[in-house]
């Protein structure tokens, strides 16, 4: 299993569409098996992978019945095999849904019961002390049971915006990291300071972790703004650019709202064609 993850401390960035959309395409085009992981209380790839049970259940079903969720895992990483949820969809209105070879691991909407998220189990220093590692442990522990054939290709990583020591943990887990940027100066700059939270990272707990890159996401390539600032991420950034720009468009908006990812109902959409091109590079570099 490669572990990617899609990291910015920035928020808005595009990270969570990406997971999404990435997920999509790596199963439903190279028949690969997924599991994503939603690392952030915001709970949005939640939402959209789970929308059918959402509906089903209802807004609190990761609420009801010891459902166990991302959250768990840092004080019971034995139970991830259970915390893990096939997404599923249907590709006609009204139609039953299905699996589609992507599980997720949810968080549990903060909206809902602001208590029981993340938030609000470890953001202090000795707290961290306690529940370092366990995320590593979890993932480690994930197997092959008879009702579930866990046997994954690649585990995508969706973070919450921000850098703190729990950031930095749930990174140490990963093979690799890669980095949306938005069309701006602000997070341009931005970038400057992630290089070294990735030095760190390895410094301090995961000296194989890789850098797959940035890349420039909710791009308009036809504004003088978008170009110039394309530019200047070439400049600064040299070879660690992922020449591979998501455009802007509501397909990607769409996609999110009805819980299916571009891959499925929007093939030769341009925005898919961008996606399909940044998993090219996805694949050919964590297979090589
Ligand atoms: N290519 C795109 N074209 C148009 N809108 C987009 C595109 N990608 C993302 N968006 C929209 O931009 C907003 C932010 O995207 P997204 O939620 O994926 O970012 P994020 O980095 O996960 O945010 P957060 O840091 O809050 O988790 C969302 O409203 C999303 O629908
Ligand atoms: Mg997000």
């Amino acid at each position: 299993m490669k572990t990617i993850a899609i990291y910015s401390q920035k928020g808005g960035t595009g990270k969570t569409t990406t997971t999404f959309n990435v997920a999509g395409i790596l199963a439903k085009e190279y028949g690969k098996k997924v599991l994503t992981i939603d690392a952030d209380p915001q709970a949005n790839l939640t939402t959209s992978f789970l929308r059918a049970e959402k509906e089903e259940k209802g807004d609190n079903f990761l609420y009801l019945n010891s459902e166990v969720t991302f959250e768990d895992l840092f004080v019971n990483p034995e139970l991830v095999n259970k915390a893990i949820r096939h997404a599923t969809f249907s590709l006609v209105e009204g139609g039953s849904a299905k699996k589609r070879g992507i599980d997720i691991i949810p968080s549990r909407p903060n909206e809902i019961h602001p208590e029981r998220t993340l938030e609000d189990i470890n953001f202090g220093i000795e707290s961290h002390i306690i529940y370092e590692g366990q995320l590593r442990k979890a993932l480690s522990m994930i197997k092959r049971t008879r009702a579930h054939m866990y046997d994954y290709d690649y585990c995508l990583i969706d973070f919450a915006p921000t850098k703190n020591m729990l950031a930095k943990d749930i990174l140490s887990t990963a093979d690799w990291v890669i980095v949306p940027t938005t069309m701006d100066n602000n997070s341009v700059n931005g970038i400057k300071g992630l290089t070294e939270t990735f030095e760190e990272v390895r410094r301090e707990k995961n000296t194989s972790l890789g850098i797959l890159g940035v890349f420039p996401t909710i791009c308009n390539k036809n504004t003088a703004y978008d170009n110039q600032t394309y530019e200047l991420l070439r400049e600064s950034l040299g070879n660690l650019l992922i020449d591979t720009p998501i455009r802007y468009s509501t397909d990607s908006k769409w996609a999110m709202d009805f819980g299916i990812p571009l891959a499925y109902n929007k093939k030769s959409a341009p925005i898919t064609k961008d996606y399909r091109e940044l998993v090219s590079y996805i694949v050919e570099r964590t297979e090589e």
